[in-house]
């Protein structure tokens, strides 16, 4: 394959990689297998694997390497060598290896792990709401209309005793977000928690609190990823979006401070109608801070999103130029950028798989700390939510009545029921199905098998043709007008 990006780190015989800060080797005891850490990934590796990764630390090189493996194994070297540079090739590309040891480096592989009995089945990843606090007020937030005051919310020591929990039964992944975490004074003593309980932590920021010296902090605790969320690149545009004024300015500061500190550095734009025709200007801007990824999400429409749908539902004309613009940034950007590009449910025939499956990927644990199988999991009727505070986190997971009300297929009606797809995407998202049919175990009207689909769709369409009203603003205590 031709090099068709310049900054791409191209694996060769004399090349001496060594994973970067913010990768590294991880020993899933939940589960029995080995992965390699990165932002937002778990990627499991074969005893081969380990054995090469292992072996990194930015000094010997792929020749070396190989031949020593050849040796060791009685196999041809040649054969080795192939299979080594298509393992690393595939790593780089992701932007987990770097030329010679990273000056930041973290341990080879995580000792702490405390996940130290098998448990199959359980989250790869909590989702921390650490506050619902948020200087911004984004007119799409996935937080509730209602959200938890900060009296309400758990301490640093409750969200310690919870990350060792979700670890004990196989998290991986933390994701600290809001709100607006950083708005959490105690933020470092709850990193440190997630560290030492072996979690690979990411910090979901709007940065504007942020200051060089407190990400410094953080980094040194052993912060691994930083996601900066941007409302706009274009700077009066995204203090309107965000009723915030000189976001942008800091988004470049913390982006940048990011890299500084070696951290992994993840672009999440939230698209809609009015930020949609940046999308290659955003996209510019998360090369230039030099983010390893971009996560260009076309909005869900619940909470406060569905209130403001009709405000930000892009046209159909407007998504497909989204798809185009994303599939040859993908070419251009090899190597130097990865993109995880969410599309929009209206002009979809097929669902996502969302939240990886009901109860069986993620879980999140709202601020006051009751625990959701999905963040938006209040917007359904009848269920009842556990709080961390009564039960232990397995329990609540294992035997929840909210976690196991839609978990698996057993739930499912017509025309799910007997879709070869049904254990592929699980039927789809029950929030949307909530939001658009009025019933939590309809099929996701983002199917086309979906009776509610063609009415879905055309209102986006319609909406989508029509002026865009006011927003309605994030706000505690009610909506608001501006
Ligand atoms: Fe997925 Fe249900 Fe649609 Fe089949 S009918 S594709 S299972 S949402
Ligand atoms: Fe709740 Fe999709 S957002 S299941």
């Amino acid at each position: 394959m031709s090099d068709l990006s310049p900054g791409r780190f191209m694996i060769g015989p004399d090349s001496r990689p060594a994973f970067t800060r913010y990768a590294r080797l991880h020993e899933d005891r939940a589960r029995g297998r080995s992965v390699a850490l990165a932002p937002e990934r778990a990627y499991e590796l074969d005893p081969i694997g380990v054995i090469v990764l292992s072996a990194l630390d930015g000094r010997i090189s792929v020749r070396d390497l190989s031949a020593q493996l050849a040796e060791k194994y009685a196999a041809p070297v040649e054969v080795i060598a192939r299979d080594v540079t298509t393992l690393l090739q595939g790593l780089a590309d992701k932007r987990l290896l770097r030329e010679g040891p990273d000056p930041f480096s973290a341990p080879a592989r995580s000792l702490f792990s405390r996940s130290i009995t098998r448990h199959d089945g359980g989250p790869a990843g909590l989702l921390a709401e650490l506050t619902h606090r948020c200087p911004l007020q984004c007119p799409y937030c996935s937080n509730p209309l209602e959200l938890e005051r900060a009296s309400a919310e758990l301490t640093a020591e409750e969200w310690g005793e919870t990350f060792r929990q979700a670890a004990s039964i196989g998290a991986l992944q933390l994701h600290l977000s809001g709100g607006e975490p950083t708005a959490r004074r105690d933020l470092e003593d709850i990193l440190a928690y997630a560290v030492e309980a072996g979690l690979y932590t990411n910090l979901i920021t709007s940065a504007v609190l942020l200051t060089k010296d407190r990400l410094a902090r953080l980094a040194d605790i052993g912060l691994d990823h930083v996601q900066v969320s941007i409302q706009d690149i274009v700077a009066d545009n995204a203090d309107r979006i965000s009723a915030y004024d000189g976001g942008v300015a800091k988004k470049y500061d913390v982006a940048r401070w990011t890299r500084e500190f070696g951290l992994g550095l993840t672009i999440n734009a939230p698209m809609h109608r009015q930020n949609i025709a940046h999308l290659p200007q955003i996209i510019d801007f998360a090369v230039e801070v030099d983010a390893q990824r971009i996560e260009i999400a076309h909005i869900q429409y619940y909470a406060w999103a569905e209130l403001n749908r009709a405000a930000l539902i892009p046209t159909r004309e407007t998504f497909m130029e989204t798809v185009e613009v994303v599939e040859a940034a993908k070419k251009r950007l090899l190597g130097v950028l990865n993109f995880d590009f969410v599309i929009h449910d209206h002009y979809a025939s097929r669902p996502k798989t969302c939240t990886g499956g009901w109860g069986q990927s993620i879980l999140a644990v709202t601020p006051s700390g009751k625990a959701l199988p999905c963040h938006a999991a209040q917007t359904l009727p009848g269920l009842i939510f556990e709080n961390v505070r009564d039960k232990p986190l397995g329990d609540i997971w294992r035997d929840g009545a909210a976690f196991n009300a839609y978990r698996g297929i057993g739930w499912m009606k017509e025309p799910c029921r007997s879709c070869d797809r049904r254990e592929i995407d699980f039927g789809g998202c029950r929030c949307q199905a909530m939001a658009v049919s009025g019933d939590p175990a309809a099929t996701d009207p983002a199917c086309a098998l979906s009776p509610d689909h063609a009415r879905f769709a055309a209102f986006a369409e319609t909406e989508s043709q029509a002026p865009a009203p006011a927003f309605i603003y994030r706000r505690y205590g009610g909506a608001s007008m501006t």
